[in-house]
């Protein structure tokens, strides 16, 4: 399971880099227009918080495949390596994503709401398929469901395309799409954060605390011992 932080807020992405096993960041025009930030020293401000092996996705604005394909390579001259160009999964994005396939330049086939997008966008080349959890349980469609069915056509197809589950707004989405057979998720801080809470977790760590404090002294640890 590779996790990503799906956010171009850094200072988040440094105290989660700092905190979990985290695989990179995705970003989309929306997350990045939130941070009313010059584009590429954000980019780059990314880069350095994630370090050099970490996974980054960054998203062509293009409506057609030639502008996208032109920003594929844009981003990647400026970025360089461990890029995923994100490409909607439009007839014109599946055209582009055969020809970055290519060109040698990694892709993640998003904005995705089908299992037949997930397997055209596949059998053109896409690194990552992303579909959109949430957006779906909106609209009652199941989206654990369409990330089941995209796990099954990719076993059954033998393609070599992972699954970066998308769009969550609570755990219990990301569980269920860890579960059906998505490679790696990308999820809001929040929701990351999120992955770890229980209420017995905090309570057991109080009590040991007060067990332990009760012999030992406040604020003891074993490294004074
Ligand atoms: C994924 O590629 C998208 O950036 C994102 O997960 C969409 O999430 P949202 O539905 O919360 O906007």
């Amino acid at each position: 399971m590779l996790y990503l932080a799906d956010t171009a807020d850094v200072s988040q992405i440094t105290r989660l880099c700092d905190l979990y096993p985290l695989d990179g960041v995705t970003t989309n025009p929306t997350i990045v227009a939130r941070e009313k930030a010059d584009f590429f020293a954000l980019l780059h401000a990314i880069r350095k918080a994630i370090g050099p092996e970490a996974m980054l996705h960054v998203q062509a604005l293009g409506q057609t495949a030639e502008q996208m394909i032109a920003e594929a390579h844009h981003i990647m001259a400026q970025l360089g390596e461990r890029v995923w160009i994100k490409i909607p999964v439009t007839s014109q994005g599946i055209k582009a994503i055969k020809q970055l396939n290519q060109d040698g330049i990694k892709t993640t086939a998003t904005a995705i709401f089908t299992p037949q997008q997930a397997l055209m966008a596949a059998k053109a080349g896409a690194d990552f398929v992303a579909p959109y959890v949430n957006r779906l349980d909106n609209i009652c469609a199941d989206g654990c469901g369409v990330v089941a069915e995209i796990a099954q056509l990719i076993a059954l197809h033998q393609l070599p395309s992972r699954i970066l589950a998308a769009s969550f707004k609570n755990v219990e989405q990301v569980h269920k799409a860890s579960l059906c057979g998505a490679h790696a998720i990308t999820a809001a801080p929040d929701i990351i954060d999120g992955l770890l809470q229980h209420p017995l977790t905090t309570h057991s760590v109080r009590q040991f605390t007060a067990d332990w404090e009760t012999v030992y002294g406040s604020g003891t640890l074993t490294t004074d011992l």
